[in-house]
């Protein structure tokens, strides 16, 4: 370790900047965040300078620097284009054992500024050790997505009943273990999802009713969206991150199980066609039991689990059994597949609407009012119609629309496998059997399938046109 981190306090103490252009603006803003005393001094000083700094209450002097303005400072900072005069800044300062950082001069600096992800009063401060500006922001850009803005609200809330707990839960693992519950469990999720009076109320009746309350855990009922993994909403990850167990079904693909925290446990409760691992009921009823145990459950689902997901009931029975639980939308197929498949869902020239229908056999037949959607000015979009394609089409046609109406069948969509096969009413059921086609399938109707030739731009599964 090249350099160690620590966060200083400059709230209110003198810090000097030499230099007065837009390199000595970006330092003085981040020294005006922390509640320094910001001095100025150079033979110019850009306006933007120091007006910030002015009407911070900090001091602009315009003139030369010399070793007398190092008195009494907390720590100096050299931002000028002059290599002498920054040299002899951090020489003055190294003899007064003042900290000092020579802007863009590692070896002239006796503590650097690291990049900072600010969700205040919580600080994520890094360095790539002066190697490696670009590494830095990369890493922060990654970081920033990745720590909700709500952490600040967070921390600021268990902020104010830290002296109360201490008081009232004398025992240090016990408190630790009552902490752990409010950070992983509902209390966090209610502060995150800007419910702080709730939070509160259930924070208080926690502390009233300890083991009940600590004991009983929370459903995430969470959309996985269609396959690729960087699809995911970031409240996604992180409920994935926070869960003791998953329960997922058959669309989940494995590179986004692996973004499950690692010791939460896994199980499959997959629903093929004609091989359903387990019953619907018994699920919901899984759901409770695992909640009553204290469990903090992700119920994971392909796409969005309001489309066709039978969210709605997992949740109803949650609901009626008094159990915590949030739902966080995924990219549904039709939005995924569309998109990567470059097919516009809605398009001014082509479609105004959209209709998302499900489109699975039963009993030899897709059962569905046609008259309805035959794709004129609008764009049907069939889950689960691979098995009925065949049916769809027939249906289609009989029911009005032309039979050159082009159809396209995306399969795997979102996913290194996807492949788009387009073609007409009356050609895709033997294009789609000479391909070959595998589920899961998405199948979109009308005239927007003619811009997937312009507009495609995710590559088909290597080896198929
Ligand atoms: C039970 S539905 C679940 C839909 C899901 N809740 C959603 O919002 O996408 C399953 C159907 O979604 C479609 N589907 C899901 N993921 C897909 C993908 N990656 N590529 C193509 N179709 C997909 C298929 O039509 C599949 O039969």
């Amino acid at each position: 370790m090249e350099y160690l981190p620590l966060h200083f306090d400059l709230r209110g103490k003198p810090c000097l900047l030499v230099g007065g252009g837009e390199v000595a603006l970006r330092r003085a803003t981040i020294l005006l965040r922390a509640g320094a005393d910001v001095r100025v001094v150079a033979p110019a000083i850009d306006a933007d300078l120091s007006a910030l700094v002015e009407s911070s209450g900090g001091d602009c002097r315009i003139g030369s620097y010399h070793a007398g303005d190092l008195q009494q400072v907390a720590l100096a900072i050299a931002a000028t284009d002059d290599e002498a005069l920054n040299r002899q800044v951090w020489q003055d300062a190294n003899a007064r054992q003042l900290p000092v950082n020579v802007v863009d001069r590692a070896d002239l600096c006796s503590f650097i500024f690291p990049s900072i992800v600010d969700r205040s009063p919580v600080l994520i401060s890094f360095s790539s050790s002066a190697t490696s500006p670009v590494l830095s922001r990369k890493l922060r850009e990654k970081l920033e997505s990745l720590i909700p803005v709500s952490y600040g609200r967070l921390a600021e809330f268990v902020g104010r009943f830290r002296d109360k707990i201490k008081q009232l839960i004398t025992a240090a693992a016990q408190r630790r273990r009552f902490w752990e519950w409010v950070m992983d469990g509902p209390v966090a999720e209610l502060v995150l999802a800007g419910r702080e009076a709730e939070a509160e109320q259930l924070l208080e009746q926690s502390l009233r009713d300890r083991d009940e309350k600590t004991l009983l855990g929370e459903v995430y009922l969470v959309g996985a969206g269609p396959g690729d993994p960087d699809l995911l909403t970031s409240k996604a990850l992180r409920l994935m991150q926070n869960a003791d167990i998953v329960l997922y079904d058959n669309l989940v693909s494995d590179g986004i199980l692996e973004l499950v925290r690692r010791d939460a446990k896994r199980h499959y409760v997959g629903k093929r066609r004609a091989d359903h691992s387990i019953d619907q009921e018994d699920l919901n009823d899984m759901l409770v039991r695992l909640a009553r145990e204290g469990k903090r459950v992700l119920r994971l689902k392909g796409g969005d689990p309001f489309i066709f997901g039978r969210g709605g009931e997992e949740i109803e029975t949650l609901s009626e059994n008094r159990i915590p639980f949030q739902v966080v939308p995924g990219i549904s197929a039709a939005n995924g597949c569309a998109s990567y498949a470059g097919i516009p869902l809605t398009h001014r020239d082509y479609s105004q609407s959209v209709r998302f229908v499900a489109g699975q056999l039963n009993e030899g037949s897709v059962d569905l009012n046609w008259d309805e959607l035959i794709p004129t000015n609008q764009t049907i979009v069939f889950y689960m119609g691979l098995a009925g394609l065949a049916d769809i089409c027939r249906q289609l046609m009989k029911h009005g629309a032309r039979a050159e109406t082009p159809i396209a069948v995306i399969s795997k969509g979102t996913t290194p496998e996807q492949r788009v096969l387009t073609g007409s009413l009356d050609t895709i059921v033997e294009l789609a059997n000479e391909a070959g086609i595998a589920a899961p399938v998405l199948i979109i109707v009308g005239e927007v399938v003619k811009l997937h030739e312009k507009l495609r731009w995710y590559p088909d599964r290597p080896g198929f046109e």
